[in-house]
């Protein structure tokens, strides 16, 4: 429950604020110490739990697999953004919940007659990045287990599979049922790579990988944000209208095992369109989260939560290419329209993504404290190596990557889905409600990560917070003037770095 003091703060403004109006008050912390380890676990929507409370945005310049990949193993999530066809945007999220597997269900299978190439031919049609496959004959019965080495080592692609395979006799198998640690203890005794699951008709049932199996079970993926079958765990923007429903039946699977959440991406999340996708998704999907976004008034995040929404995204225009308030004049500005949309679904007990807006680390300690469960970032994360796109050399030899808004020009020239996110409409040419730019590239994105889970841990050291639940509910503002704005950053000296120079 958030305390009557943050209350009082919030109601007394007459303005709505943003994050450079404003700071956090430390308290006193001579009453108890805190612990080592803050717990930054939080949620991304009602069911989706997150290790550290960020989110990567559905750009196209920003969240593909590769970026999803790291947020997941980073501890957070990654959306992937909706300017795909389904085909495409179905194989980049099964790429991430392929990239580690504790037990694959429905493991890939190949009929013991098949040639070597063709099989080949198919991992590479398929973007399949592993090789190990078990093998089923004609009755689909277990036969052998194929390798990559099998595979790499044979000169003649023209074999059948059944010619270089491990036979069934020699492969180590274990019942359905097998839980990951006796699973792990028996391909340590044996020594084996691969271990299938074998039902009682012989045939497969599933499949362990001893890579991702140790990983697991040894506990070193620790801060790996994996679902409940220890895979990592993805969300996959959607269009509003019954589009959004094709792409997720196509990417979630018979089982609606490969996704985690669906984000519904719209410029105005409390649109009719919205509350109908919603409402359409929900009816046909009932046991899958859906985040609705975005919105910037709390009446609109509180109808949102009403209809079903398992998580309101907010930000109208806070964003670092964005041009939706200069264009438009609306938008409240970032601190408030997170807080306010906060207190509106407290009841519900639905988790607020604050989007856009993070120019400093400070800021995402901010929107926390605000009142947000998590936050999603573009500009922050843009020109790393885990985005889409090259990395270019401009003239004076700098080494830049492309970070455009969604609502851009060549955003919504590209993709059905931006300008359907901006609601185009009519002929001619559609208002631009985001700018294209270039960033420095930055490297990975798990430095940037990590420095963001150290900035926000040092702000909760000092507010005196040690979850963040308490920093939600507990943590107090002071209203800024410029003048303290001018006082929070470096002044008064030329700012030089000596990191080279040692
Ligand atoms: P940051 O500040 O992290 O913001 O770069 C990322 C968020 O901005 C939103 N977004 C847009 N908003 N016009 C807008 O008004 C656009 O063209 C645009 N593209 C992205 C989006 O919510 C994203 O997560």
């Amino acid at each position: 429950m958030v305390s009557p003091e943050k209350q009082a703060f919030f109601e007394e403004q007459q303005v709505a604020l943003t994050f450079d109006d404003v700071r956090l008050r430390t308290r006193s912390g001579h009453q108890a110490p805190l612990p080592d380890n803050l717990d930054l676990t939080s949620r991304f929507s009602k069911n989706v739990e997150l290790k550290v409370p960020f989110a990567s945005a559905a750009m196209d310049t920003v969240t593909t697999s590769e970026m999803a990949i790291a947020m997941a193993k980073l501890g957070g999530i990654g959306v992937i953004h909706a300017g795909l066809s389904i085909e495409e945007q179905k194989t980049e999220v099964r790429r991430v919940k392929h990239h580690l597997n504790g037990l694959i269900n429905r493991p890939i299978s190949f009929d013991r007659r098949r040639s070597l190439e063709s099989i080949l031919n198919e991992c590479e049609d398929r973007k399949l990045d592993f090789r190990t496959f078990p093998v089923v004959d004609e009755n689909n019965r277990f036969a052998g287990l194929i390798t990559q080495n099998d595979l790499d080592f044979s000169e003649d692609l023209q074999l059948s599979v059944m010619d270089i395979m491990t036979p069934a006799s020699e492969v180590t198998t274990a019942a359905p049922g097998t839980k990951i640690e006796e699973a792990y203890s028996l391909m340590m005794e044996h020594k084996k790579k691969t271990l299938p699951l074998i039902d009682d008709n012989g045939e497969i049932a599933g499949l362990y990988i001893f890579s991702d199996v140790a990983r697991i079970v040894r506990g070193d993926e620790a801060q790996f944000n994996v679902d409940e079958r220890g895979r990592l765990r993805v969300a996959a923007a959607v269009p509003t209208d019954a589009e959004a429903c094709d792409r997720i039946e196509e990417i979630r699977g018979d089982d609606g095992e490969f996704l985690d959440v669906a984000v519904i991406d719209s410029a105005d999340g409390d649109s009719y369109y919205a509350f109908q996708t919603l409402e359409l998704i929900k009816e046909n999907f009932p046991d899958l989260d859906v985040v609705v976004g975005n919105v910037s008034e709390g009446a609109s995040a509180g109808e949102l939560a009403a209809a079903g929404a398992d998580g309101v995204k907010v930000g109208q225009g806070p964003g670092s290419i964005c041009t939706t308030r200069t264009e438009t004049g609306i938008g409240t500005p970032q601190v408030t329209a997170v807080y306010e949309s906060a207190r509106a679904v407290e009841k519900y007990d639905v988790p607020i993504i604050a989007d856009g807006g993070i120019r400093n680390h400070g800021d995402l300690s901010l929107a926390i404290a605000a009142g947000a469960s998590a936050i999603m970032m573009g500009g922050m994360l843009s020109g790393t190596k885990e985005t889409p796109g090259d990395i270019l050399v401009l003239d004076n030899g700098s080494r830049v990557k492309m970070y455009r808004g969604m609502g851009s020009p060549s955003a919504m020239k590209a993709s059905a889905a931006s300008r359907k996110r901006y609601d185009v409409k009519g002929g001619g040419e559609p208002l631009a409600e985001g700018v294209e730019s270039y960033v420095p590239y930055k490297g990975s994105v798990v430095d940037i990560v990590d420095m963001c889970v150290k900035a926000l841990e040092k702000s909760m050291r000092y507010v005196k917070v040690d979850s963040i639940e308490r920093h939600q509910n507990e943590t107090l503002f002071n209203r800024i003037t410029n003048a303290g704005l001018v006082e929070s950053h470096p002044h008064d000296v030329q700012v030089v770095s000596l990191k080279d120079k040692d």
